[in-house]
């Protein structure tokens, strides 16, 4: 099963798709985090992309082609994928159906308000990258993550500024795949306000 996850930052991407790895049995591939891992390990792909990140603009389209079509071609995601914040534009859609196109794409549909609190209160392992809210899902031991024992951060580009500055790149550059692959009869919309257990009920429905 190929499946894209589409959505505004903050939606939920990256959580659902932690739990519904378990579901699909396919790898969780989220371009933010293969970045946010280059940029902690200083790597040439990290330099680049860090200052981009920072301020939530989106890396260029051939850099980021690149990266997936490796990492599609990798052994564990022959035979699918979630993907997790990929395509993100039109021209990064097209490439993608060019070498591995999903059999499905989940909308994740929430106002930009609820975006807001939730991104706020994130805070994300270092180690691991996954996320936890400071009150809608909270670590055991603040400031732990529940997983790996790393510490937890609230990223540079969950400040104010930044996440006004990722939904407009979110309207003007990603929304616009809504309608491309509804066009294509491959889009399923799934409510991504309720709670997280209610937003995999409502996934596991639309597979
Ligand atoms: P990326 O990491 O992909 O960021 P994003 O799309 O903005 O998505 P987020 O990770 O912010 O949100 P999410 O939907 O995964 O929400 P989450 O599950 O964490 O990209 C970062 C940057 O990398 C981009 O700005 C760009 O610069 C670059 N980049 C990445 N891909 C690119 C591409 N294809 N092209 C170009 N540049 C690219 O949830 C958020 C919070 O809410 C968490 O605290 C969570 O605990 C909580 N939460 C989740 N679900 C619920 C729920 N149902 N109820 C209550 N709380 C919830």
């Amino acid at each position: 099963m190929k499946l894209i996850f589409l959505g505004p930052p903050g939606a939920g991407k990256g959580t659902l798709a932690a739990k519904a790895v378990e579901i699909v049995k396919v790898p969780h591939i989220s371009t933010g985090n293969i970045f946010r891992a280059a940029i902690a390990a200083q790597s040439p792909l990290g330099l680049k992309v860090k200052s981009i990140l920072d301020s939530g603009a989106l890396v260029d389209d051939a850099t980021t082609i690149d990266l997936v079509r490796e990492r599609l071609a990798q052994a564990d995601a022959l035979q699918g994928y979630i993907l997790d914040g990929f395509p993100r534009t039109i021209p990064q859609a097209e490439a993608l159906a060019g070498f591995s196109g999903p059999d499905k794409v989940v909308n994740f549909d929430i106002p930009d308000t609820a975006v807001v609190k939730r991104l706020g209160g994130r805070r994300t392992c270092r180690q691991c990258g996954a996320n936890f809210h400071v009150v809608f899902g909270p670590p055991k031991q603040e400031n732990v993550c529940d997983h790996c024992g790393g510490e937890l951060y609230t990223r540079d580009d969950d400040r104010e500024e930044a996440i006004k500055k990722r939904l407009e790149v979110y309207r003007e550059q990603t929304a616009p795949l809504i309608g491309y692959y509804r066009d294509k009869g491959l889009l399923a919309d799934v409510d991504a306000r309720p709670a997280v257990e209610a937003v995999l009920e409502n996934f596991r429905k639309i597979l």
